[in-house]
């Protein structure tokens, strides 16, 4: 279906007041900037202006009454899965912290500290790194209704920690909400797709690209003329700088994405931009600024090369279907008494694993340093090679 304002459900009066502030902001931005910014900067003021942009403002966002259900709010199984494959690397490091970053309404870490202290693993510090106060507020009184004795453990960063790191370091869907640039491949060349303000409303502008990076980076997939795409600087940057303050431990990614070969596939030839707005996905992000969500697939394989980079290995690849399965997913969901809670699991596993569902296009990605042992989350399948090393830049 064509998605319009008219086939939307209309926000109520006060956040149709949010929008047009934050839509004024973009403006008087792109008329400062002599009429056009690039849509990763769009990208950012939409989802992360202070007080405006959809994840710093009041909206919902998560689960049945928001726009989108993300895997920790389907199921706390997903939690205790991913604190499963932490606690092996905390085991062998001996002890450790834990980072989460963009942890939502906090249900991840709520769930995932209880699963450590049931296994007689947590973390000695559950540091949470969030760019949205609003969010930051939300995480805290969750955890301090859920699980008040292990608040005390949970501290917010205002900025990345310190180097010398030792730990696991998670995020679920956090890259897909990096900021974006977009792209068309032209006969003559490539082009950047800017923002501009039209008449009275935005309007994408083709120009040549705004950074070296960025067109290098375009120029790199080699791609045919009439090919529209995204590329995330920000993320490459964000992996990087992460990489670099781990001692010891892992980085643990879960994200919907593609490696390279397959992203930049003919078959996405418009590229993979997907706004959320009250379960509806559509692919127009001029709609409502603020108050619907922005995402584009994550390409693994830059993932990898920025940890590369930063000196890490790969040390696993996989859809999340198989990581949580390897994680013990399945004997988790039997492993109940009454039968409600058993079909009720039973149905949270269909949507965290199946195809159709959340299972193949999320993939879990693990970067390790200092660590010997196979990861627990990819004994089952480890599509590492689909990464393709050829390809790393
Ligand atoms: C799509 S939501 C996912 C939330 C949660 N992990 C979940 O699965 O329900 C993205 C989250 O990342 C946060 N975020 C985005 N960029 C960030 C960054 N650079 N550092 C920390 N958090 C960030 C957002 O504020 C939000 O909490």
């Amino acid at each position: 279906m064509n998605i319009t304002l008219a086939n939307l459900p209309a926000p109520d009066a006060e956040s149709l007041e949010v929008s047009r502030r934050l839509v004024e902001l973009i403006r008087s931005e792109i008329a400062g900037c002599g009429g056009q910014i690039s849509f990763a900067r769009y990208m950012e003021l939409a989802l992360y202006a202070p007080g405006l942009g959809y994840y710093s403002a009041g909206a919902r966002k998560f689960g049945a009454s928001g726009d989108f259900v993300t895997a920790p709010e389907i199921s706390p199984l997903f939690a205790r899965c991913v604190a499963r494959q932490c606690a092996q690397v905390l085991r062998e490091l001996g002890g450790g912290d834990m980072l989460e970053a963009g942890a939502g309404s906090g249900a991840l870490a709520c769930d995932a500290l209880q699963e450590l202290e049931r296994m007689d693993c947590l973390p000695r510090h559950y540091f949470i790194l969030e760019l949205s106060a609003e969010l930051r507020a939300r995480q805290r009184a969750l955890i301090e209704q859920r699980v008040p004795h292990l608040a005390p453990r949970v501290q917010w960063l205002d900025a990345l920690p310190p180097a010398g790191f030792r730990g696991v370091m998670f995020a679920n869907e956090l890259l897909d909400a990096m900021p974006v640039h977009r792209f068309r491949i032209e006969e003559s060349g490539a082009s950047e797709l800017y923002v501009t303000w039209q008449d009275t409303g935005f309007a994408w502008r083709a120009a040549k690209p705004g950074s070296a990076e960025l067109e290098q980076r375009i120029a790199a997939l080699d791609l045919a003329p009439g090919f529209a795409g995204e590329i995330s600087l920000s993320a490459r940057a964000w992996i990087k700088s992460v990489a670099e303050l781990l001692e010891a431990g892992l980085i643990l990614l879960v994200d919907y994405g593609f490696p390279r070969r397959e992203l930049y596939h003919p078959q996405r030839s418009q590229g993979t931009l997907l706004c959320h707005y009250r379960h509806r996905a559509h692919g127009d992000p001029f709609l409502y600024p603020g108050l619907q969500d922005i995402t584009a697939h994550v390409d693994f394989t830059a993932v990898a090369g920025a940890a590369h980079e930063a000196g890490m290995r790969v040390a696993g690849y996989a859809t999340q279907a198989n990581f949580l399965l390897s994680c013990g997913l399945a004997e988790m969901a039997a492993d109940t008494v009454d039968t409600r809670t058993r079909v009720l699991a039973a149905q949270q596993v269909r949507r965290l694993t199946l195809p159709d569902e959340m299972g193949e296009v999320f993939k879990a990605i693990a970067l390790t340093r200092g660590l010997d042992a196979p990861l627990l989350g990819f004994a089952f399948k480890d599509d590492r090679a689909r990464l393709s090393s050829r390809l790393l830049p």
